[in-house]
Parts: C-alpha cells; sequence; structure tokens
C-alpha cells in the first residue's frame, strides 16, 4: 500500500508517500480504506523522534482516519464491507489502510464527507474526555480553554457551550478571537496582548473557575492555580511550553484543587472502548444533526502532507488541517 514515510532521522527528517505492507486485521478488528486523515501534534513531534508510538502500535504517523471498510473479523462483526467509519487510531493513519478494532470506531454521519469526519476524532474525544469524564465540566460552571482557534479548543468550546457551561478562552490572533465568537465562547482573551490570569479574575470579579483544559503546562501552572476556585479541576493535555517549575503549592490546599493529567493515544483499549460508546451516544447525534462541527482550516491532497505539516508548525490555522486521499 501507499503510506507518507518518514525519510531521515531528528530535524532532518522529511515526510514522503512510498510503498509499504498492508496491515492485516488481528482478532477484533476491521481493515479500513483511508480516505482522510489529519494533522495532529502528535504527528510532528513523531517524525522527530520525540513521541513514539506506543509498543506494538505501527510506526506510521496518523491519529484520524475517515474511510470504508474493507474487512472484517467475520458474520459476527458490527460492520459491513463498504460501510463508511471515522474515528481516532494510536497511529497508522497516513497509511492507505489502517487496522482498528471494531469497538473503537463510529459509522460516519450521513451528511459528512471523508475529509470532514477526518477532522473529527482526535480532537472532539480529546476535548470530551477532558472536560467532562475527567474534568468533570457540569453545567454553569465556569472553564477556560486554552488555544480555542485550535483543532482540540474549536471542538472544546463547542462541547462545553452545549453542556451549558460557561467558555473563556485565549487566542493569539484576530482571526482566532472571530472563530472562538462564532463558536459561541463567552470571553475570548488574547493571551499574547494581556495577563490572562488577570483578565479572567477581572472578568469573574475574582471568583475564578471550575476547570481549566490545558497544554501549555509548566509557564502556566501557577496562574492555573491562581484562577481555579474551591474544588477547580486542571486538565493537563500537553506540556507545549516546557516540563519543569517551581510551584506555589497553598492554593492547591486551601482551594481543594485537582491537577489531572491525561494522553487519548496510550489509554488502554478498555478506557477507549468507553469513551467510544459514550461519545457515539452524547456527541455523535450532535454532529449528525449540524448542532456542532469540526472547523477546517484548509484541505492538502496526502502528497503535499509536508506542506501541511509545515501550516500545522507555523501555528497558522484556524481548526483543522485534513489530507485527502481524492485524486492521488
Ligand atoms: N493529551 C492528549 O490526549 C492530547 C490529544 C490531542 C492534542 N493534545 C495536545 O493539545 C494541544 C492542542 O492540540 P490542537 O490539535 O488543538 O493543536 P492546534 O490546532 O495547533 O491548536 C493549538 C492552538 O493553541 C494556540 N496557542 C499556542 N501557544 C499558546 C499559548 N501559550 N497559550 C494559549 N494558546 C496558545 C495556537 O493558536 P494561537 O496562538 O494562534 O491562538 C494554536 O493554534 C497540543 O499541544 C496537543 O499536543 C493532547
Amino acid at each position: 500500500m501507499r503510506a507518507v514515510l518518514v525519510e531521515g532521522e531528528g530535524k532532518n527528517n522529511t515526510l514522503v508517500l512510498g510503498e509499504t505492507k498492508a496491515p492485516k486485521i488481528g482478532p477484533g478488528e476491521v481493515l479500513v480504506k483511508v480516505r482522510a486523515t489529519s494533522v495532529n501534534q502528535a504527528d510532528l513531534l513523531q517524525r522527530r523522534g520525540l513521541y513514539p508510538p506506543p509498543p506494538g502500535v505501527t510506526d506510521i504517523l496518523g491519529l484520524d482516519i475517515a474511510g470504508e471498510v474493507v474487512d472484517t473479523p467475520g458474520e459476527t462483526s458490527q460492520w459491513e464491507i463498504g460501510e463508511r467509519v471515522f474515528g481516532f487510531v494510536t497511529g497508522g493513519g497516513y497509511g492507505e489502510f489502517v487496522t482498528v478494532h471494531e469497538a473503537l470506531i463510529w459509522p460516519m454521519p450521513s451528511s459528512f464527507d471523508f475529509e470532514s469526519a477526518a477532522a473529527v476524532g482526535e480532537v472532539f474525544a480529546t476535548a470530551y474526555l477532558n472536560l467532562f469524564v475527567l474534568g468533570m465540566l457540569k453545567k454553569n460552571e465556569k472553564v477556560l480553554v486554552h488555544g480555542g482557534s485550535g483543532g482540540v479548543g474549536t471542538a472544546a468550546i463547542q462541547l462545553a457551550k452545549r453542556a451549558g457551561a460557561e467558555v473563556f478562552t485565549t487566542v493569539g490572533s484576530r482571526a482566532g478571537e472571530k472563530i472562538c465568537i462564532e463558536l459561541g465562547a463567552d470571553y475570548v482573551v488574547n493571551y499574547i496582548k494581556e495577563d490572562f490570569e488577570k483578565k479572567v479574575l477581572e472578568l469573574t470579579s475574582g471568583e475564578g473557575l471550575d476547570v481549566v483544559l490545558d497544554f501549555v503546562g509548566a509557564p502556566y501552572l501557577n496562574k492555573h492555580l491562581g484562577i481555579l476556585r474551591e474544588h477547580g479541576r486542571l486538565v493537563l493535555i500537553g506540556l507545549k511550553g516546557g516540563t519543569r517549575t517551581e510551584v506555589f503549592l497553598p492554593p492547591l490546599l486551601t482551594k481543594r484543587l485537582t491537577i489531572i493529567g491525561s494522553t487519548l493515544r496510550s489509554l488502554s483499549r478498555q478506557r477507549k472502548q468507553e469513551l467510544v460508546k459514550e461519545f457515539r451516544k452524547e456527541v455523535l447525534p450532535l454532529l449528525e444533526d449540524g448542532e456542532i462541527f469540526p472547523v477546517i482550516d484548509s484541505i492538502f491532497p496526502i502528497s503535499q502532507v509536508e506542506e501541511a505539516h509545515e501550516r500545522f508548525r507555523q501555528g497558522k490555522h484556524v481548526g483543522k488541517i485534513v489530507l485527502t486521499w481524492h485524486a492521488v
């Protein structure tokens, strides 16, 4: 099969469309012909050797898939050949074919094309897991979503608003601000021009927030402890800004705060199955009805994966960058 392959190592690697062995299904798995996938931060890190796939997982990049089922475990399978499916995978989304456990994919909404579906799995599942399952965000609570114009951010704003939360978000550009307001964010703070800690406290009359969804890490940690109110939850899904810092601990005790860390990719299959099932019940109908939707920045043919990664790296995108096999 054709697949995006990493040539070279470290900073000097390049991505090329080459030939590799197609995967074969194992017990309980389906084989999906991938029609579209997307760019995630994990792909940029993995290609540089900084985020290796979990043990036993293909080293082909790609965490999102949308495509058609071409092989199933047999008559007992819940999927039929030709069925359009989508979801997040642990790796392999940049190949023409990928295997995935049959309990870890969703049927594609009929109104969706493959490119839209490929923009959903990783970021919406991440937002859902971290806001509601781990962050336990509830109606009328206040949440801060960092990077509101990014893939996870655009998903998280929509999901949090649908759940009846008040949404604060950070952006670094005018274009980012515009999309966050369109998606329903209540307050948008430009983190480059303003100190978000000060601004959030000002906007909440000093009360603070219930949940923070963060991927910046070290440089924001003390600020987050400062803006969370009693029983607040900080959910850490990335460490883009750094991994070490000195922490001022008293707020953790006095406000009874919780810090939760999580990665979707290395979650156990059992936990992923539960998440996929819950997401299918709670989120899929909203996508089907168009009440929430993936925000798509751009669509590149998979042959231009290098250009797509460069756009993501520059951080000028708003929403998801999609890769399509259409006409390649
Ligand atoms: N743990 C997990 O399971 C998991 C799963 C998926 C993703 N992630 C992580 O979540 C993060 C977001 O992913 P994504 O796909 O949404 O990436 P993305 O599309 O690149 O969005 C992130 C956005 O954050 C903004 N940003 C950058 N630095 C910032 C800062 N210091 N403060 C506030 N905002 C900042 C950038 O926009 P502007 O600066 O232009 O506003 C950027 O567009 C990544 O770090 C990714 O690795 C974790």
